[in-house]
């Protein structure tokens, strides 16, 4: 019988016991397509004596990551704490250093210290793998690494955070305010514990920062990414976008442009009849494209126990059979610093105003808009009851540069009740 391949896991919260279950209920599936029996030999969390619903009986008892991640009976440190830096860091650097292969969920970590973890995991001849870390059980590093290896990306996009998607399609569908929402999705456990890295769109540009590199071979780049929550969209816009055939979603986008390489995590509309707007509820979706495969859509759970637990494993099945590379997808010390674009490529643009309603409100924006370069596609004025009328505005493709200098000069025009509002109009 070939040899163990044995475990040190840290962090037993959701995704640390999915994975123990997983190797306890599945001993010999694994066994059988790895070739080897994959075992625990050591677990760590905050707090021992917490009752998590699993057998941990079996298993050594470490109060310290780190020892965990030095454990002569360790093969690979299975990472399942969380955080950018402190003990995810600390006991994934021991790790290496030791000699381990390590797993990890961990986008955070990887998103802002993936370049020199890589460098150190590559210099040990080491792997780090993080299948879990991007869309939870979604294979889309696998898929982007191995299966489209012969492709140059010309884009990586898509709905990368669950509950922001919760929240824009539970407005829609109930009627409900931003607010009343966010509460209810909190209430129900959905947030993480800090809500700002879910609805702030960190977590989902933590995400993006990660495909990014692996598609463009660039150093990650979590600080190049211009970054946008979904806080300011309002019920108001979620009908109106759904009135003009489109819907809001918290999207990320990756492309090379002219001018560098473009990374933005923004609310933008996308057509209604698009794959990306039929995805409801806490479901992830990434739509990869590559000059030779077109254009490839993975949708699924982006978290949970299972989810990431199943991801977690493929990335645990694939040491067990030897197979490892490099952690981006090419050496680490080839990938290149990227130019960031500092100007997104043009785009049409959705606008919702609210206009005085006196004789000449209307042409006066229009002609803002035309001295700025900005031609109307369509154009919708809603009855009122009350002195300002709402207008919708759907422009052709035009530059953020000139929509900013329009959406400039429109408050000179004394006919504005109100901030406009200015949303991406994305092409999928
Ligand atoms: P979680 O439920 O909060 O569990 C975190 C675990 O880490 C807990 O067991 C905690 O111990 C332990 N821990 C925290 N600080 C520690 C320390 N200093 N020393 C030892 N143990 C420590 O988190 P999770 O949801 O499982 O997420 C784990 C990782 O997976 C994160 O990087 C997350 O971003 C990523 N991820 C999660 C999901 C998901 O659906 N949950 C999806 C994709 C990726 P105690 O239990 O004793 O407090
Ligand atoms: N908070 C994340 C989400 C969890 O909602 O998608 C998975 O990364």
């Amino acid at each position: 019988m070939s040899d163990p391949l044995r475990l040190g896991i840290a962090g037993l919260g959701t995704v640390g016991v999915g994975v123990v279950r997983i190797i306890r209920q599945q001993a010999a599936l694994l066994e059988a397509r790895t070739g080897r029996p994959i075992s625990i030999s050591a677990v760590s969390a905050r707090s021992q004596g917490k009752d998590r619903g699993v057998n941990l009986s079996d298993y050594q008892w470490e109060d310290d990551p780190v020892a965990v991640a030095q454990r002569d009976d360790v093969d690979v440190f299975v990472e399942l704490m969380g955080g950018e830096d402190g003990p995810a860091k600390a006991a994934t650097e021991a790790a290496l250093k030791a000699g381990k292969d390590v797993v990890t969920a961990n986008k955070a970590m990887l998103a802002i210290n993936g370049q020199v973890l890589a460098e150190l995991a590559e210099s040990k001849g080491r792997a780090i793998r993080y299948e879990a870390a991007v869309a939870g059980g979604i294979p889309v590093i696998k898929t982007l690494m191995e299966g489209l290896a012969g492709n140059e990306i010309t884009r990586v996009m898509g709905v990368m955070n669950g509950s922001c998607n919760y929240i824009l399609t539970r407005m829609e569908n109930a009627g409900k305010t931003y607010q009343e929402i966010f509460a209810e999705a909190d209430g129900l456990g959905y947030l993480e514990a800090d809500p700002q890295l879910d609805v702030g769109g960190i977590d989902a540009a933590h995400k993006l920062a990660i495909l990014s590199s692996i598609a463009f071979g660039t150093k990650v780049d979590f600080d190049g990414i211009q970054l946008e929550g979904i806080e300011r969209i309002s019920i108001e816009d979620i009908r109106a976008a759904a009135d003009m055939g489109y819907k809001i979603k918290l999207l990320g986008v990756a492309q090379r442009t002219g001018r560098g390489l473009e990374q933005r995590m923004q609310p933008c509309l996308v057509p209604d009849t698009s794959p990306l707007a039929q995805l409801d509820g806490g479901t992830n979706m990434v739509v990869l494209e590559g000059d030779a495969v077109g254009q490839i859509v993975l949708r699924g759970a982006g978290a949970g126990e299972g989810p990431t637990a199943s991801a977690v494993m493929a990335d645990v099945c694939d040491i067990a059979r030897g197979i490892r590379g490099p952690v981006f997808g090419q050496p680490a010390t080839t990938l290149v610093r990227a130019k960031a674009a500092l100007t997104q490529l043009p785009a049409s643009y959705y606008l919702r105003m609210e206009l005085v309603d006196k004789p000449g409100a209307l042409a006066k924006i229009a002609t803002v808009l035309g001295e700025a370069g900005v031609s109307i596609d369509r154009m919708r004025q809603y009855a009122h009851e009350n002195t300002a009328a709402p207008v919708l505005i759907v422009t052709h493709k035009t530059t953020q540069s000139s929509l900013d200098a329009a959406l400039a000069n429109m408050e000179n025009t004394r006919v504005m009740a109100g901030v406009p509002v200015a949303l991406r109009i994305e092409e999928v």
